[in-house]
C-alpha cells in the first residue's frame, strides 16, 4: 500500500484527540495528504456497531462478544475507509485500532492475546499500523485530568481496577510489537505534539 498508516492508542483521557487534532493542524500547514478516523467506528456501519458496544444499557454483553463486535466494526471500516484511503497514496491517521482490543478486551476482560489476535489477524498481519504511538500516562492521571468518567460510556464506567489492567496491557505489548512507541506525556499539550512531530519525521513516516 502506498500511503502510511499511523494508530494513537491510550487509555482513556490520554489526549489522543488532543494529540491527533495538533498534528492534523501541522500536516494542513506542510500540505500533506490525509485522512482522520477513528475506532469503533469511523464508517456507517462501523458507527452502528458502535452504538450497540458503547450503550450503557447492554450490561448483559459477554466478553467474547464484546470483541467480536470490536474486530467486526474494525475490518468494516477497514476495508471501506483505511485501505482504499492509503491506496491511493493518502496518510491515515486513526484513534484506536487493534492494539485497543487487545488491552481491552485480550489483558483486561481476561480472553487472552490469542483469541483477541486470531479474530483480528487481518489488522495484526497483512494491515498492521506503519507505527502506533501509545500516549503514555496512567489512567489515575487521566481520570483526574478528565475528571471522572463520562456516565454514557459503558467501557469508562468500568472503575480504575479495570483501566489500570489495560495500561499494564498496553505496556506488555510495547515490548512484543517493535512498531508500537510510547510517547511520553509529561509538560504541556504543546510539548507532547512536538515529540510526536519529532518521532515521526525521524521514523520517516511524515
Ligand atoms: P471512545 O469514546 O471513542 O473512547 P476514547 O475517546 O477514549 O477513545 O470509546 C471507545 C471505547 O472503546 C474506549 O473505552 C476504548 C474501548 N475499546 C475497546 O475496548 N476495544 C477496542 O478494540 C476499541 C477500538 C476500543
Amino acid at each position: 500500500m502506498k500511503g502510511k498508516f499511523i494508530t494513537f492508542e491510550g487509555c482513556e483521557g490520554s489526549g489522543k484527540s488532543t494529540q491527533i487534532r495538533l498534528l492534523s493542524e501541522k500536516l494542513k500547514e506542510r500540505g500533506v495528504d490525509f485522512i482522520v478516523t477513528r475506532e469503533p467506528g469511523g464508517s456507517d456501519i462501523a458507527e452502528q456497531i458502535r452504538k450497540i458496544i458503547l450503550n450503557p444499557q447492554n450490561t448483559a454483553m459477554c466478553d467474547e462478544c464484546e470483541a467480536l463486535l470490536y474486530a467486526a466494526a474494525r475490518i468494516q471500516h477497514l476495508k471501506e475507509i483505511v485501505v482504499p484511503a492509503l491506496s491511493c497514496g493518502k496518510l491515515v491517521i486513526c484513534d484506536r485500532y487493534v492494539h485497543s482490543s487487545l488491552a481491552y478486551q485480550g489483558y483486561a476482560r481476561g480472553l487472552g492475546e490469542d483469541y483477541v489476535a486470531g479474530v483480528n489477524s487481518l489488522a495484526l498481519g497483512e494491515y498492521a499500523p506503519d507505527i502506533t504511538l501509545f500516549l503514555n500516562i496512567s489512567p489515575k492521571a487521566a481520570f483526574e485530568r478528565k475528571h471522572g468518567a463520562d456516565k454514557d460510556d459503558r467501557m469508562e464506567q468500568l472503575g480504575l481496577a479495570f483501566h489500570e489492567k489495560v495500561y499494564k496491557g498496553y505496556l506488555a505489548q510495547l515490548e512484543k510489537y517493535p512498531y508500537m512507541r510510547a510517547v511520553e506525556c509529561g509538560g504541556t499539550k504543546y510539548d507532547t505534539a512536538d515529540r510526536i512531530y519529532k518521532l515521526l519525521s525521524d521514523e520517516g513516516i511524515i
